[in-house]
């Protein structure tokens, strides 16, 4: 089964919740793309991976047979990596979608300094119809000219969009817990964000530690929920029982009657 940082993982760049500005830069990019670096940076559990691979599949179009989209794993990040991804990764058409190609490289900053040496030339010069996407919680660890070849994208902690500008880290978390628990049991009885432990990563909001924190809860409801089903399930029976009861109470009260005359 799977856990819901999993099933909740968002797969358009619509899905993703309390990420205004970064959206609104990367639909505005993806309305008119050009080939470009870019770098998403911030705290954990905020949504860069999903972005970039949504933001990917947007652009390659396509997902069956390779259609352009490319993942460094985070272990690879070496100059071995960045030879293949010269030679073989960007010099191929895709098979599929619309000819653009995207690269992901997560945890960038594990960069190895050989690895971020050579890129300087690829991304100084990306070929056509070409999109690299670095993502990090620690910017600082590229080097400067590493990160002027790129745009810098901030995924700060989520926060609600009310339209007013007002919105909070806890309103964006608690619409997520309230939509995911009415998703998963069919009511809204969900818990409150401060019932929930452990939803932030190194003092901020992570919407992956409130869908893990959230995962335990859940399935104690559903096994509440399905107890509760099961002895209403049983309960027809019992209606039966007043008239029945009725029935009884009248011979007790006619026996009652009886000893009383006889006594
Ligand atoms: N903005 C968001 N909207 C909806 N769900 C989110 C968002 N951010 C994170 N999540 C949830 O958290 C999970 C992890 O998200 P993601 O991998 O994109 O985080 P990240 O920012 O890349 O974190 P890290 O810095 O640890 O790599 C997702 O699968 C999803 O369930
Ligand atoms: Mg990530």
């Amino acid at each position: 089964m799977k856990t819901l940082t999993e099933k909740y993982r968002p797969q358009t760049l619509a899905e993703i919740r309390g990420q205004a500005m970064p959206m609104r830069q990367l639909q505005s990019f993806k309305r008119n793309p050009v080939s470009r670096a870019f770098i998403f940076h911030g705290t954990q559990g905020t949504g860069k991976t999903c972005a970039a691979l949504a933001l990917a599949n947007e652009i390659c179009g396509g997902d069956d047979v390779w259609h352009g989209v490319t993942i460094i794993p985070s272990g690879d990040l070496n100059a071995d990596s960045v030879r293949e991804l010269r030679l073989n990764t960007l010099a191929t058409i895709p098979w599929q979608g619309t000819g653009w190609k995207a690269v992901i490289a997560n945890e960038a900053d594990n960069l190895s300094q050989t690895a971020e040496f050579c890129l300087l030339d690829i991304l100084e010069n990306l070929p056509p119809k070409t999109v690299v996407i670095f993502t990090t919680n620690n910017v600082e660890k590229l080097s400067p000219r590493f990160r002027s070849r790129c745009e810098i994208i901030k995924f700060a902690a989520p926060v609600k969009d009310f339209g007013n500008g007002d919105g909070t880290a806890e309103a964006a978390a608690q619409s997520l817990i309230d939509d995911v628990w009415q998703k998963e049991l069919g009511h809204n009885h969900a818990p409150k964000l401060s019932d929930l432990a452990g939803w932030r990563e190194n003092g901020h909001l992570s919407f992956r530690s409130v869908l893990s924190a959230l995962d335990p809860l859940i399935r104690l409801q559903r096994e509440d929920d399905e107890a509760a089903a099961k002895l209403a399930a049983a309960k027809p029976l019992i209606p039966a029982l007043p008239g029945e009861r009725k029935s009884a109470l009248a011979e007790m009260e006619a026996a009652a009657a009886f000893f009383a005359a006889n006594r």
